[in-house]
């Protein structure tokens, strides 16, 4: 090797090592969800039978119906934006479901197509997936029904079956739409306000209400008020909301990828600030009467 190559060689190598240490040499090509994380992909009986890795979004231009998945993309990051005919107040589908619906813990789509059409409790019967999207836009986001058979649903769920992409009907991607939460702890609203203060007001604001830019859009979404989810959705209620919270909130807090997200609270404070945030006024659901048909309804239930 002549004396100059090696010495190209040792620059290199001195500059990846300082990089790998700081960190940017890593993570420099993530922008979107790091690609090393594999998920165990499982049969009905808990075998690990393959390993699913989370696409990487340049991967949608390799398939047929690119265009249609990018524009579901599109929505459910845009979705007070672009369909303010179907939203009710200032939230996005991945205001929740973050991270594009790529992270275990907070609402992933990994499993989502494969796993409708499925019964569920609070419904009291099958629901498929587009009735499920609908039960989002009517609670989350205080809105109306997409039409089910139109290109904005059709785009929507596919973005959905991408992201399942090779996982056969049957078997599930070893990731959850929420991670545990001690349900026996009690709230203390009173504990919880201190928290939020101290935690989540800085983005959220004090008031609650969130950040907008300059374009008028949400940066840091609404927890309560006209514009934040209405007393119907899942995260109205205290342990479900405090699922979210521990593992997604506080965002950039850590080297927790793709978003820094969650292990800042404990059980307990989760909770806590919960029962503040989701009991501060926010709109009413009037299809409250028909949930639950079936079974008592949950203790966290907000009716
Ligand atoms: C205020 C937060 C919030 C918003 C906004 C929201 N969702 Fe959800 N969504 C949730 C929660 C919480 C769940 C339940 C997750 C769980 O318990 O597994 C859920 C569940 C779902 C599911 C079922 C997932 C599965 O695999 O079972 C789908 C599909 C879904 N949401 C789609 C949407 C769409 C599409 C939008 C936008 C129109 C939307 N959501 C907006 C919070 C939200
Ligand atoms: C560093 C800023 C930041 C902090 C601090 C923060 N959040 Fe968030 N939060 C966000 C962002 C950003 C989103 C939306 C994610 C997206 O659009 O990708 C969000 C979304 C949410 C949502 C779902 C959307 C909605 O409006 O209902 C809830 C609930 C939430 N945060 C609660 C909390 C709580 C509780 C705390 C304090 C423990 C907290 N957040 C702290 C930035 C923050």
């Amino acid at each position: 090797m002549k004396t100059s190559n090696v010495i190209v060689l040792g620059v290199t190598m001195a500059l990846l090592a300082t990089g790998a240490a700081w960190g940017f040499v890593t993570f420099s090509a993530q922008a979107d969800a790091p690609e090393q994380l594999g998920h165990a992909i499982l049969d009905k009986d808990k075998n690990q039978i393959g390993t699913y890795f989370v696409p990487p979004d340049r991967d949608i231009l390799k398939e047929p119906n690119a265009a249609e998945i990018l524009q579901g993309k599109r929505l459910l990051n845009e979705t007070a934006r672009l369909l303010p005919e179907n939203v009710g107040n200032g939230l996005n589908c991945n205001s929740c479901h973050m991270g594009q619906g790529k992270v275990d813990n907070i609402a992933p789509y990994i499993n989502t197509s494969n796993f409708y059409p499925a019964v569920m409790p609070r419904a009291g019967k099958e629901v498929d997936l587009v009735t499920r999207i609908n039960g989002c836009f009517q609670r989350s986001m205080n809105g109306k029904p997409l039409p089910p058979q139109g290109e904005d649903m059709k785009a929507m769920i596919a973005y959905m079956d991408w992201m399942g992409k090779g996982v056969e009907k049957g078997t599930r991607v070893d990731v959850r739409g929420a991670g545990p939460i001690d349900e026996s702890l009690i709230p203390d609203p009173v504990n919880g306000e201190a928290i939020y203060a101290a935690q989540c007001a800085t983005c959220h604001g004090i008031d609650g209400h969130g950040m907008k830019d300059q374009a008028g859009d949400y940066i840091f979404p609404p927890l309560w008020g006209d514009e934040s989810f209405n007393i119907g959705a899942g995260m109205a209620r205290t342990y479900k909301a405090a699922q979210f919270v521990k593992y997604a909130m506080p965002p950039a807090q850590n080297y927790n990828l793709p978003i820094g997200q969650g292990g800042v609270l404990t059980d307990q404070e989760a909770i806590d600030v919960s029962e503040y945030f989701t009991h501060m006024e926010r709109p009413d659901f009037a299809g409250k009467v028909n949930d639950w048909p079936n079974m008592k309804k949950p203790k966290d239930a907000r009716y």
